[in-house]
């Protein structure tokens, strides 16, 4: 069975906000916890968002955002480049339900995601913790390459270890 990915609606988020409580139970991601899911879905400067389902039921999530110069990822960027934040996006809120993990889903979600940051002309930055360890196996798989690490302020007097990273112009396509 294989996942279809498409732009996120407003129905999707009750769904995704199961999913997500079942994914910090079973990853610890993310790191800040989900008390209110819903609002870390819909994170601040986001450009779009893109559901994977599964039998027409929500089972994975990302989101793009512009990148502000409080983020720990195009702060490493722009200090490696100089390059104006304008030109680059953030993929975050990245995970798939447990029980749908295997089959492609976060691969599709990538991939939507860089095709559209491409379209606009945007490279895609972002900041992996390196406890997820499959994250960083699957993004170093369609060809992104760590350009720094930097500690993760959790919020709440934790740091935790994290790698950046910047995605190749032409993306490693996932398997269909
Ligand atoms: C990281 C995460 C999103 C991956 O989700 P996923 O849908 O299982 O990912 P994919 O199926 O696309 O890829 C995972 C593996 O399946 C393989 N795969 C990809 N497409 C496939 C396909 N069509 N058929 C079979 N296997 C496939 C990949 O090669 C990859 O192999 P690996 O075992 O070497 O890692 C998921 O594990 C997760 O939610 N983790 C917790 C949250 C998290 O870490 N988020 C990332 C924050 S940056």
């Amino acid at each position: 069975m294989k996942a279809i990915v498409r732009p996120r609606a407003a129905r999707d988020l009750d769904a995704l906000a199961q999913v997500l409580v079942r994914v910090h139970a079973a990853d610890g991601y993310p790191v800040e916890g989900v008390d209110d899911p819903h609002a870390w879905l819909e994170p601040p400067r986001e450009l779009a968002s893109w559901t994977a389902e599964m039998n027409g039921r929500p089972i994975g999530h990302i989101s793009l955002v512009a990148a502000s110069t409080s983020d720990d990822a195009a702060a490493v960027w722009h200090r490696k480049t100089h390059g104006d934040l304008d030109t680059i996006a953030i993929p975050v809120r990245l995970f798939v339900d447990p029980d749908h993990r295997g089959i492609g889903a976060a691969s599709k979600l990538i991939a939507a995601s860089h095709a559209y940051a491409t379209d606009r002309g945007r490279l895609m930055v972002f900041d992996v913790m390196e406890k997820d360890q499959t994250a960083i196996r699957l993004y170093e798989m369609m060809g992104c390459k760590r350009i720094g690490t930097i500690q993760h302020d959790a919020g709440d007097g934790t740091t935790h270890p994290a790698a950046v990273y910047e995605a190749p112009q032409a993306m490693q396509q996932p398997r269909s």
